[in-house]
């Protein structure tokens, strides 16, 4: 492993009581009674969360910003800083999934400075402070509730960019699994595979001797495949669904890379995509892992065959490219075998739209991905697999 500094201050709270401690939960981090509540685009209004928050912060004066859109979008954040600049507000908290997590993150950062929020995202400002935030986490999927990162879609320049900054870290979320029950299958779906590819992602790391974090990282993937079958059946069993939510959280909390980063080149190439077509981050990863996986695999086979014994239990006497093969194919039919697509032409994309893709991947230098770095070529290979 490489040497490392372990750092997650939010407070986590769990399970059915969770949501009613919200008054209580805020009163810990501001003596002001002035709050922003943030949301999408109405499932909170549908399920009845809005009006039992709105109870729950009876003592507090309450502004509100609707329509943080799924992929979120520069121009809601900026809607939000104007409401936070004019009203001086406290404490924001975040209601909903991970792009009302990272919209509320970029509006909670971009309120204490004088730039446009997009420049926070580009890096041409500086992040020095940041309105306090709390979430109520509806979609178990990002992790966003417990870590310090934020994906933006600007449409003016149909760019999707991550950023982050130690100073957005939630200040407490509260995740209640009896919130995700009222969630679309798909999105169960694309929150399931979200969660394994961040498991994915970090399994395949720049760093030697990993046993604790490969063990980590398998055990939780297996416990989150685990659940797939039942939830479909079974969208309101509680054990499955506090399942899902715990794995999707400590999936990207910091806890699965102590002492490496991972590699994070197919989260990369699925940005480049829906930052063109808008598609749900979760359907974009399940088209683009595999294809990553056996692009890489020719190049770094042993890291392939632990991944399909430690995740699939592949039998171990097999020649090794039959091992991987096996991972990489157990992995493709399980999320095609829960519903996710296999292939971009799912969108009706076409061929010559990938070379605009891969001109949005190389944002950052002439090849990206830590455990494997793709260059211009690679990337078109991985594309045009996926087609
Ligand atoms: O907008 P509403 O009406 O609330 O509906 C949402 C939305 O349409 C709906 N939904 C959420 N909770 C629900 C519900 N519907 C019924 N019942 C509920 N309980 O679900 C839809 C999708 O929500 P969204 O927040 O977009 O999904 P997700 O949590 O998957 O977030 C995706 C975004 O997060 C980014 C992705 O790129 C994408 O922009 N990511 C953020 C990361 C981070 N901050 O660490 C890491 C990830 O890799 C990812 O890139
Ligand atoms: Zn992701």
């Amino acid at each position: 492993m490489n040497d490392f500094t372990f750092y997650n201050p939010t407070q986590l709270v769990f399970g059915k009581t969770s949501t009613d401690q919200l008054a209580d939960k805020i009163k810990q981090f501001t003596n002001g009674k002035k709050i922003l509540i943030t949301y999408g685009g109405g499932s909170i209004k549908r399920t009845g969360l809005y009006d039992r928050v709105m109870k729950l912060l009876a003592e507090f004066e309450v502004f509100e910003l609707a329509g943080i859109e799924p992929n979120p979008r520069v121009e809601t954040v900026r809607k939000g800083v104007q409401i936070v600049k004019e009203n001086h507000i406290d404490f924001i908290v975040a209601i909903g999934g991970g792009s009302v997590i990272d919209g509320t993150k970029l509006i909670s950062a971009a309120s204490k400075l004088d730039n446009d929020p997009w420049d926070i995202v580009t890096k041409k400002a500086e992040v020095k402070d940041a309105v306090p935030f709390g979430v109520i986490l509806t979609l178990a999927a990002t992790g966003s509730e417990m870590n310090a990162g934020s994906v933006i879609t600007n449409w003016e320049t149909n760019e999707k960019l991550g950023w982050g900054s130690p100073f957005v870290f939630p200040k407490f979320s509260l995740l209640n699994p009896e919130l995700t029950y009222t969630l679309p299958y798909n999105q169960t779906v694309n929150g399931i595979v979200d969660s394994m590819s961040h498991l994915i992602e970090q399994y395949f790391n720049e760093a030697s001797n990993t046993e604790i974090g490969d063990a980590m990282i398998s055990g939780v993937m297996k416990a989150i495949m685990k659940q797939a079958p039942i939830v479909k059946a079974n969208p309101e069993n509680y054990e499955v669904r506090e399942t899902l939510m715990l794995g999707a959280t400590v999936a990207l909390n910091g806890f699965m890379r102590l002492g490496y980063n991972g590699d994070w080149a197919t989260h990369n190439l699925e940005h480049a995509v829906s930052a063109v077509h808008d598609i749900p981050h979760g359907e974009g990863l399940a088209i683009l892992f595999p294809e990553w996986m056996r692009y890489v695999s020719q190049y770094k086979p042993e890291r392939f065959v632990k991944f399909a014994q430690d995740v699939f239990d592949v039998d171990h006497t097999l020649p090794e490219a039959e091992q991987i093969q096996y991972g990489i194919d157990q992995l493709q039919s399980f999320w095609t075998g829960i519903g996710a697509p296999s292939k971009l032409s799912h969108y009706d994309i076409k061929e010559e739209e990938l070379a605009t893709f891969a001109d949005k991947t190389f944002f950052n230098g002439d090849t990206f991905g830590n455990f494997y770095p793709l260059n211009r070529e690679a990337v078109m290979a991985i594309y045009k697999a996926a087609l």
